[in-house]
């Protein structure tokens, strides 16, 4: 293209904003490629800096002379020099020098320069051109927490689907498993379709031991921790700690190390019987009755804790004898062991999986909490053991987990609120503390929601990868703006109108805040809309109500 058709001027530059003039609309564009909102624009000044803004609107103005001037808008991404883009626009020298609209192949060539080709992780294209493909850089992707906010309908389920898709199915050889481990919470039994080769877990197969529990999940379980009765945590940690001592098969020097925290095998039944003897117990006074019915026969007076136990002894013995929580508390939890239980969730078990998907579906919703509670809190340890054995063999190795993971939380409200409620707490502490701390030991959180202002903040603020997608609440507009850099400027605003699948993607990983279409998924997972009209036009269906109660009283 020849300078002489160049007709634009830069005629005002903000830190968020270019604005420019345009006499001839015509002129001003590349070959074959029609300008609109979202179009990038190249800014040079005189120190070879190249400006890269893409164009917010337009406007048509009648100037001083009765002709029209197109003025263009647009909001700076970032600076070219050389190679290097630097985000944000306040380092361009001013005046600028030439402005015109930037080719498809320059800003391909942006996007495929910005990262070196064995870390890209590409699961996207840019919406307002699908042609050119946005890679992150996957290292630094999955190094830091993810969060993929939006509304119901927006397509946060097929954008994880995806994500992990594509993660499992990168391969740096020729080989027929890579070494992904992706563990995904999945609340409503949407992922199983997704992925028909996942080790799959639900109720009827998970196996999770009670005494892996730590004290504090074991007093929100088996405790009523609201009346806050000093009898009833005595009497359990004093019964908890003894029963697992006397299991201990180990040497005497780690027997005397066994704790309430310690995780390890100690029967519940014998907390039970305790908690029963305890309170029924009748202590000999070491005197006989002197006379009456009794005469001859031991005097007794009740124990400290006669009577007092009663509650704790029905809530102990209703919770062993529920079968919603056999996989807790059957035998089968009592006899798996501690490296089975890790290694299920891990994904190594008869067949070694990429993907573990937990259906909590059929988790009763009391025990929600300490069930991904627990989970979580054996993948965080899992971490900080792994690397501490590792640094043991080998104290100058540089990282120290070969083996990192991906938790997903599907609906992460529901574990990590914003909120102190009890029933929340050992999940919130858990999925808290991996936020803080998981990356050092290799976990990461990829966290989804529709109620991004109803997550723990602690949690978010640590959440450096973003997606976001079309987001119609204000509050949770509100919210998500002010966890995303400032330096978004309208960008931001367009998450209201966005379609399926579109997504603002910002964060450390990618060169430029983009809106992407994210990728499809294939296969996908179960979808929660139900075809009413199609239904409803169908005959009339028969119910089995026999087969429902079967199923209901399971
Ligand atoms: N990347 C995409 N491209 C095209 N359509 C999509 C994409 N992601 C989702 N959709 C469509 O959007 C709908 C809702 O997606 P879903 O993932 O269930 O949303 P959410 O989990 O946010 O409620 C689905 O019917 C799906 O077909
Ligand atoms: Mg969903």
């Amino acid at each position: 293209m020849s300078n002489e058709k160049i007709n634009a001027q830069v005629i005002a530059v903000f830190p968020n904003k270019v604005r420019i003039v345009v006499d001839d609309l015509e002129d001003f564009k590349v070959a074959e490629e029609s300008l609109k909102v979202g179009s990038y624009l190249k800014i040079e000044d005189n120190e070879n800096a190249i400006l890269i803004a893409v164009i917010e609107n337009f406007q048509i103005t009648v100037n001083s002379i009765g002709s029209r001037d197109h003025i263009i808008e647009a909001f700076p991404l970032g600076i070219l020099r050389g190679n290097k883009f630097e985000r944000g626009g306040d380092s361009l020298a001013i005046p600028p020098k030439e402005v015109r609209p930037a080719g498809i192949d320059e800003i391909k060539k942006i996007y495929e320069d910005s990262i070196e080709e064995t870390e890209r992780f590409t699961f996207a294209e840019l919406s307002s051109n699908r042609s050119v493909r946005v890679p992150v850089n996957g290292n630094k992707f999955f190094n830091k927490h993810i969060a993929v906010v939006g509304s119901t309908g927006s397509g946060k389920s097929h954008t994880l689907s995806t994500l992990i898709q594509k993660a499992v199915s990168g391969k740096s050889g020729n080989f027929a498993l890579n070494n992904s481990h992706i563990i995904i919470f999945d609340i409503h039994s949407e992922y199983r379709s997704a992925f028909p080769d996942a080790n799959y877990i639900d109720t009827s197969n998970l196996i999770l031991p009670y005494w892996l529990l730590n004290s504090e999940e074991l007093e929100e379980f088996f405790l009523d921790t609201e009346a806050n009765d000093h009898n009833q945590r005595y009497i359990f940690k004093e019964a908890v700690v003894a029963n697992r001592i006397e299991s201990f098969s180990g040497g005497a020097d780690a027997r005397r190390k066994i704790h309430y925290d310690s995780p390890l095998y100690f029967d519940i039944q014998k907390v039970l019987d305790y908690a029963i003897l305890k309170n029924t117990e009748q202590i000999d006074s070491g005197e006989e009755y002197q006379s009456g019915a009794k005469k001859g026969q031991p005097k007794t007076t009740q124990g400290s804790l006669f009577g007092k136990l009663t509650n704790y002894v029905n809530r102990l013995e209703n919770k062993i004898n529920d079968t919603r929580l056999d996989f807790l508390l059957s035998d089968r939890a009592k006899k798996i062991t501690f490296e089975q239980t890790l290694g299920n969730l891990l994904g190594y078990s008869d067949k070694n999986s990429n993907v573990t998907i937990i259906d909590l579906s059929g988790v009763p919703f009391e025990v929600l909490s300490i069930t991904v509670s627990l989970i979580s809190r054996l993948i965080f340890e899992y971490g900080y053991y792994y690397k501490r054995l590792r640094f043991n063999n080998n104290p100058s190795e540089k990282v120290n987990n070969d083996i990192p993971i991906l938790l997903v939380y599907e609906e992460a409200h529901k574990y990590v609120p914003n909120s102190d409620l009890m029933k929340f707490r050992s999940s919130k502490k858990s999925i808290e503390r991996i936020a803080k701390e998981g990356r050092k030991y290799g976990v990461t959180l990829l966290l989804a929601s529709q109620r991004p202002s109803e997550i723990s903040e602690t949690i978010f603020s640590q959440c450096n990868n973003f997606i976001a997608m079309r987001l119609t609440n204000p509050v949770d507009q509100g919210y998500v703006k002010k966890l995303l850099p400032d330096t978004l400027g309208s960008l931001i605003d367009k998450m209201t109108s966005f379609k399926q699948g579109e997504a603002l993607l910002v964060g450390e990983s990618i060169i430029l805040p983009s809106i992407v279409q994210i990728d499809c998924c294939l296969p996908e997972p179960s979808s929660n809309d139900i075809p009413y009209w199609k239904l409803w036009r169908d005959e009339w269906k028969a119910l089995s109500f026999i087969e429902l109660k079967s199923e209901w009283h399971k």
